[in-house]
């Protein structure tokens, strides 16, 4: 007896322990298995206590009444199947007549708090049957992706939702897009993020990064190309235009159309060319994008309108040629001068990270989903990296991106840097030709001590 309380004991205790330190872990060894027992229990009469039961049908009612048997309660949705995972539970609920997955979503809060869940989505799988996703602890609090992704070209694993799953970016489906937040809202670790994860792909890289080059140039070696200030910008960005126009007349070649047929004409892109005649698709990071778009005097405005027009030309033709364009900035509106509402709405996705006023949250989300503003405005300042996104569906979601350091960042870049192609229509723009490689990357990531 002694021995099975102590046991006892200690279980309750490593519980304790790992649900106050390490919540992943408790969910894994503990929580799932109690949360799924709660589900299954009491699965009939929470779903009866939030509404989401339907009256038995009459023909039951009728039997009942014939053979003087007992009245058949209500009836929740069918549980089809319930999957356990790394941070919750999924369950697909096949809806009884007369119910709606609106009426499921209505009541996901009650749902929360009836099973005591941290989070509780839901969306329709298909008509009539409609996946819930529960969480089990605040998945967005230390993100830890999970070690298996469905990485594939041009589709790469960037955050995780507050739902578990993890958000891809996906450069095929949604070629361009927009990251805008207050300062220190975690943009440029965003965008790390996802070099970090293009790295080992077959993509060409090139960044415009006015803040002096403190963000990007530490990632150098895996860029193809690179610009620190507003003139070689300029500069960059034409001849990514011309680069452009070559890719255009590759594919053109390759179809066989005469070399009239116009631009705007071509139906083809990049993808639809033999593997060994692909041009290498390019993706063109920009961190604090209104330096682009401020000027003081004329000369730079003329710069400036040379920079939004090859910018804009970029994102109207530049995804058949394989040119996406992964712009980043804390506001990017009217007040920028001419031509950036239509560069705007040329940028599909859209995230947001913490925003300081309802405009500038406007700015990503006014014109596609007027409550995921609210959600913007109400990222608390204390947790940085939190951010919400427009997803492919039209709905959009709570996203954080791991914290991917400056020196981690570097090392997988320095570890795929034989992979940067070189480009040579970007040839000029080549960050560190002629200087060597460093010395292969210490094994443990910690700070050298100084000497
Ligand atoms: N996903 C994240 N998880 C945890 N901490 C984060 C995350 N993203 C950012 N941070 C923290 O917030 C700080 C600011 O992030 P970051 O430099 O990306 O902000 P920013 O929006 O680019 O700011 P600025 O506009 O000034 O360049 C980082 O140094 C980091 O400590
Ligand atoms: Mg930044």
């Amino acid at each position: 007896m002694t021995g099975f309380t102590a046991a006892l004991v200690l279980v309750v205790a490593t519980a304790g322990l790992l649900r106050w330190r390490r919540l992943a872990w408790y969910w894994l060894t503990f929580g799932v298995t109690l949360a799924l027992l709660r589900v299954l229990v009491c699965y009939g009469s929470v779903m009866d206590a939030c509404g989401l039961t339907v009256p038995a049908p009459r023909w039951r009612l009728a039997v009942a009444r014939m053979t003087n048997s007992a009245v058949p309660g209500p009836r929740a949705p069918r549980i089809l199947r319930v999957r356990p995972t790394r941070t919750g539970l999924v369950l697909r609920l096949k809806l009884r007549p007369g119910q709606d997955a609106f009426d499921v979503a209505a009541s996901c809060d009650r749902l929360r708090h009836s099973f005591a869940m941290y989070g509780v989505t839901s969306r329709e799988v298909r008509s009539g049957v409609v996946e819930l996703r529960m969480t089990g602890y605040d998945v967005l609090k230390r993100v830890q992706m999970p070690g298996k992704v469905d990485t594939r070209p041009m589709r790469v694993p960037v955050a995780l939702r507050e739902d578990g799953a993890v958000h891809y970016r996906d450069y095929r489906a949604v070629p361009h897009g927009l990251t805008l937040g207050a300062t220190e809202s975690g943009k440029s670790v965003y965008q790390r993020n996802l070099v970090a994860a293009l790295a080992p792909q077959r993509v060409a890289l090139v960044g415009i990064d006015c803040k002096q080059g403190v963000e990007l140039f530490p990632l150098a070696r895996r860029f193809s190309a690179l610009a620190d200030n507003q003139d070689t910008a300029a500069e960059l960005l034409d001849a990514l235009v011309s680069h452009m126009e070559d890719v255009y007349q590759l594919i053109r070649a390759e179809q066989r159309i005469t070399a009239d047929v116009p631009d705007a004409e071509i139906a083809a892109d990049i993808w639809s060319l033999p593997d060994d005649l692909r041009p290498v698709p390019i993706v063109v990071l920009v961190d604090e994008v209104a330096e682009l778009a401020l000027y003081a005097t004329k000369d730079e405005e003329k710069r400036r309108d040379r920079i939004i027009t090859a910018l804009a030309r970029l994102a109207q033709l530049g995804r058949a040629a394989g040119i996406y364009l992964e712009i980043c900035g804390q506001r990017f509106g009217s007040e920028l001068g001419k031509g950036i509402t239509m560069l705007r709405a040329q940028l599909t996705g859209r995230t947001a990270h913490r925003v300081n006023d309802e405009s500038s949250a406007n700015m990503a989300f006014g014109d596609i989903a007027p409550d995921a503003v609210l959600a913007a405005i109400q990222i608390p300042t204390d947790a940085p990296g939190i951010a919400i996104t427009g997803d492919s569906s039209g709905g959009w979601a709570r996203i954080r991106a791991p914290h991917t350091s400056l020196r981690q960042a570097v090392n997988i870049c320095n570890r795929h840097a034989d992979l940067t192609p070189d480009l040579p229509a970007l040839a000029p723009f080549r960050p560190l030709v002629g200087i060597p490689a460093p010395a292969p990357a210490p094994a443990v990531e910690s700070t050298p001590a100084a000497a």
